[in-house]
């Protein structure tokens, strides 16, 4: 059975390769908690927990599926973070929560689409859900289909490109974050946020950033409590407001 609240332990963070597996106990008082890299084989967890827990936007409409390939990315990303709190001894998969993000956002961003394979998959699981969802498919159809080829049309002419003559300073983002609701206030969002931010920061980011609802579904309070910075706020194309969040990591870009 799941035993919410455990008690907190300081700063446990420890910036190391996401992908050496090296568990780092979440509290001593629950010696079963351990935060670690994710798996392959974790990544339908992490998506179910993903749609179940953290509902909001695009992707998560699209069903477990959609977000496993999209989870998957991550993982296969040289700039890929994916971390789980596991609770060793629970049945199943005993995922407590999970924190999905990227070391250098731009780079991700570039290296995903310059993977043809990659794109192929996405899109063929892309259209597959949304055959099974054609609600989604509408409603994806008629708010963001319009502004992205309007956004193609009126992009700007090669000469015109903004100077790229300074390197882009390398921006953390923590991409989704979500914990087991039997597991909320013990701490462990907090140690996850913490173990992102030491790896990001020890990968050369000098800013980490996030976006999260303003609304019941997201956690500014949260953010704030960690004493991260608001920054603007927008609207979604369905409505919801979306507030994002700052955290300085370094005064200058790593050597
Ligand atoms: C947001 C979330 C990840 C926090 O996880 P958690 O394990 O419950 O958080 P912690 O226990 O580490 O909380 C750390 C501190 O923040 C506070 N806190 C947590 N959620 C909060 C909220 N929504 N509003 C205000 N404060 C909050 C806690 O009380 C705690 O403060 P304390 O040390 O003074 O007691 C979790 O509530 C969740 O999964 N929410 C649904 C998904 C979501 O909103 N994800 C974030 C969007 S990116």
């Amino acid at each position: 059975m799941l035993t919410p609240r455990i008690r907190r332990n300081g700063n446990h963070t420890h910036a190391t390769d996401r992908r050496s597996v090296t568990p780092d106990r979440v509290a001593p008082s629950h010696p079963r908690l351990v935060l670690r890299p994710a798996t392959r084989g974790e990544l339908r967890a992490t998506a179910r927990a993903h749609v179940d827990f953290l509902p909001t936007g695009l992707f998560p409409s699209l069903g477990a599926r959609f977000v496993r390939r999209w989870h998957r990315s991550f993982l296969d990303s040289p700039y890929g973070v994916c971390y789980v709190v596991v609770d060793a001894d629970a049945p199943g998969d005993g995922l407590v929560g999970f924190l999905l993000g990227t070391t250098h956002q731009s780079a991700h961003t570039a290296t995903l689409l310059g993977d043809r394979r990659a794109i192929a998959s996405f899109a063929i699981t892309g259209v597959t859900a949304m055959a099974r969802r054609p609600r989604v498919a509408v409603r994806l159809l008629r708010s963001r289909v319009g502004p992205w080829a309007r956004r193609l049309l009126t992009r700007r002419p090669a000469g015109r490109m903004p100077d790229r003559s300074t390197p882009a300073p390398q921006v953390a983002v923590i991409t989704a974050l979500a914990v087991h609701p039997a597991w909320r206030g013990g701490g462990i969002g907090e140690r996850l946020v913490h173990r992102f931010v030491a790896y990001a920061r020890n990968a050369g980011a000098t800013m980490a950033e996030l976006v999260t609802p303003t609304g019941p579904a997201g956690a500014v309070g949260f953010y704030e409590r960690l004493g991260w910075e608001a920054g603007s706020h927008r609207h979604t194309r369905d409505g919801d407001g979306l507030r994002t969040y700052h955290h300085r990591l370094r005064d200058r870009p790593h050597p």
